[in-house]
């Protein structure tokens, strides 16, 4: 293989595999990758898992199978703890450098830990996690905002066995409380108060309430508050606990759990066409390894880089590329804690020049506000520290990719949209920075090793250019494992519509040279600004409101969110009903996150004869889009859909 070129090495990749699109670009090495990936998957994973620090190799990469019971396993025999692989190793080669840069929103706020001080960091909470009985395989749940302690945190579960559950600091106390009686939680970690620009978020007031909601349910021993602002919240005496106090007490250090490759290292929950939200389950070992993995190609990471993901750790995105990536290849991570725009635009930019960030991944929701500021506010930062930067969640249009390229990149920058999903751990599809051409506005080509299908609505396989399910034909090590306590679910929800491939929810075209581009989702979840809502989670919120005979919410699109969430309404009676109320009932059952942008207070919905909604009507309607209605004939109430179009006109 090393005497061919990198022509001659990519013409020897299959004719099936390879996209035509491919063939003059990748690197030599990228180009070797995939094609061992293809032609030997599992010397190819087990080659990758190298990559970590094991205390016993596997002695195989995958026994996945999609078919039967389905089984996502990983590493079989694998002996391994993350934050040995994250941190320890890492101490004896530059136990001095900076681990993690963090910066509060206030002035002059900033921390750097170096490997060493991280570690020390981790080991004390991990010894108080101990000392206050969390046993491995017991969940904890953390509900903090972006402070060095969430990140410690997340690594001190991982240190003792911990399965952590990071919690959305913007959850409503009844959506707290649901993840917390779900997952059985032992011990929470929360902050006194959140800051968010002007604004304080009462955390431990939140979580008291969600406490007591789920008294029943819950296993929660103690509950250790973060002092983030230092203001004073009340204490429940023998359950709360200062976390400052507590860590004092304890020794820098603590022997790291052994854990076997498939051992939950945390479980998150996110939201699907059904009401309730499910805990994923990621493994410790296939995670682990997709997580360096997948950093390091698709970010070309360098250990020389500051790499900045500006996702929250609640999110995905900011467990693999905030924490387990960066940390697991060695790199220094930049964590701020505050908004874009405050206090002043340009905020993030200040952040990336102070910092000399490197890599800069954030979401073209980000990029599209920030292409509405005065061009003044970017001429006047340097921004010469930055050589790639990213963008996740939702897609990016070629517009504001090329914004992104131009202004931000100053045009030598490589710019790689990565599409992946809370269920495959980390980034499936992306112009890998520095080694696929990346093409505006298209996801663009699955990594090496992932096996991405498109299927028809038959199930039958899409070949070349077209347009499909997208699926994936095979499994990949940050698939998640099953769904926590319900694997009949996992079962039903991704491996049921098209049988022996999991399936993503999302539509998607491909070109003739294999460059795929994302349609969106073809089930009932909205992502508005690149938060993943279930319209099924909206409605059921909205039903606890005696007033409503039912509802329907679906998403549209929006100019800076992406999507906009809409929401029609049937009150038992016209007239006296106050839409405000939904605003209340969303905000309580979800979150302030989740209030719809419009609602419609309506005298029915459209339903076919046999009363399902037809959600693509209401669609099309709350968008204005009134071309292709198709056939309403077969409607229980076709004069329905007229009312619900002049109202929308008239309300806007
Ligand atoms: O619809 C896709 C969209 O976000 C969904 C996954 O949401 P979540 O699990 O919250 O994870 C988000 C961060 C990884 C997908 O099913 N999505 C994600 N990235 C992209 C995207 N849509 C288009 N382009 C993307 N790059």
């Amino acid at each position: 293989m090393a005497r061919l070129s990198n022509r001659e090495r990519w013409d020897s990749v299959p004719e099936a595999f390879v996209a035509p699109g491919m063939a003059t670009q990748p690197t030599g090495e990228y180009c070797d990758m995939v094609l061992k990936a293809q032609q030997n998957p599992e010397a190819f994973w087990l080659q990758q898992a190298q990559r970590l620090a094991w205390q016993t190799f596997p002695q195989a990469a995958s026994r996945s199978d999609f078919t039967g019971d389905v089984l996502v396993q990983w590493y079989p025999g694998g002996v391994l703890n993350a934050s040995e692989s994250c941190l320890d190793r890492h101490l004896h080669t530059q136990p001095n450098k900076a681990a993690l840069i963090w910066e509060g929103q206030e002035d002059g706020q900033r921390e750097v830990l170096s490997y060493k001080d991280l570690h020390a960091r981790v080991c004390r909470l991990a010894n108080t996690m101990r000392r206050l009985g969390v046993k491995k395989g017991e969940c904890v749940a953390i509900h903090l905002p972006m402070v060095a302690e969430g990140i410690i945190a997340m690594l001190a579960c991982a240190r003792i066995g911990a399965i952590h559950v990071v919690l959305f600091g913007g959850f409503s106390p009844e959506g707290l409380a649901e993840r917390l009686s779900d997952s059985g939680a032992v011990l929470v970690l929360t902050a006194d108060v959140a800051r968010r620009g002007d604004k304080r978020i009462p955390s431990k007031e939140t979580m008291d309430t969600a406490l007591l909601r789920c008294a029943e349910k819950s296993r929660v021993q103690h509950v250790l508050v973060v002092p983030v602002t230092g203001a004073s919240v009340p204490m429940h005496v023998g359950r709360d606990l200062n976390y400052a106090q507590e860590v004092a007490k304890e020794q820098p250090d603590c022997p790291a759990e052994p854990m076997q490759a498939q051992d939950p290292l945390f479980l998150l929950y996110t939201s699907g066409s059904t009401g309730r939200p499910k805990g994923l389950v990621h493994g410790t070992g296939g995670y682990m390894v997709w997580a360096s993995f997948t950093h390091a190609v698709t970010f070309d990471h360098k250990p020389t880089d500051v790499f900045w993901c500006t996702a929250d750790i609640s999110w995905i995105t900011g467990h693999t590329y905030v924490v387990y990536g960066p940390l697991a290849n060695g790199g220094t991570i930049m964590v701020y804690e505050g908004l874009p725009s405050w206090p002043q635009p340009g905020r993030w930019w200040d952040v990336i020049d102070r910092n000399g960030v490197t890599v800069f991944y954030t979401s073209p929701t980000v990029v599209r506000a920030a292409m509405r500021e005065d061009s003044a506010v970017l001429q006047s930062r340097s921004l010469e520290s930055l050589r790639i930067l990213g963008t996740v969640g939702e897609p990016i249009s070629p517009e504001a990719w090329h914004w992104f390229h131009d202004e931000v990149g100053k045009g030598r920058c490589a710019v790689v949209d990565t599409w992946w999903q809370t269920e495959t751990g980390g980034v499936m599809i992306t112009a890998a920075a520095n080694s696929v051409t990346p093409r505006a506005g298209a996801a663009s080509l699955p990594l090496p090793g992932v096996e991405a299908t498109l299927l028809d609505t038959q199930g039958t396989v899409v070949h070349g250019a077209g347009e499909g399910l997208l699926c994936m034909a095979r499994s990949w090590p940050g698939q998640a494992q099953s769904i926590w306590q319900d694997h009949a679910r996992f079962k039903q929800t991704y491996f049921t519509t098209c049988p022996g491939y999991y399936f993503t929810g999302d539509g998607a075209r491909r070109e003739a040279d294999g460059y795929y581009w994302i349609t969106g989702r073809v089930d009932d979840v909205v992502n508005v600004s690149g938060q993943r809502i279930g319209t099924a989670e909206i409605e059921d919120a909205i039903a606890t409101d005696h007033e409503v005979v039912e509802s329907a919410a679906v998403g549209i699109p929006h100019d800076l969110k992406g999507q906009g969430l809409v929401v029609f309404v049937v009150p038992r009676a016209q007239g006296v009903f106050h839409p405000d109320a939904v605003n209340r009932a969303v905000a309580a059952g979800v979150g302030r996150y989740a209030v719809p942008e419009k609602i419609y207070v309506v005298r029915d919905l459209p339903k076919t004869r046999s009363g399902k909604i037809v959600r693509r009507l209401l669609r099309k309607i709350a968008a204005h889009d009134l071309d292709g209605l198709g056939d309403l004939s077969t409607l229980a109430d076709p004069d329905i859909v007229q009312e619900l179009i002049a109202l929308v006109g008239a309300q806007g």
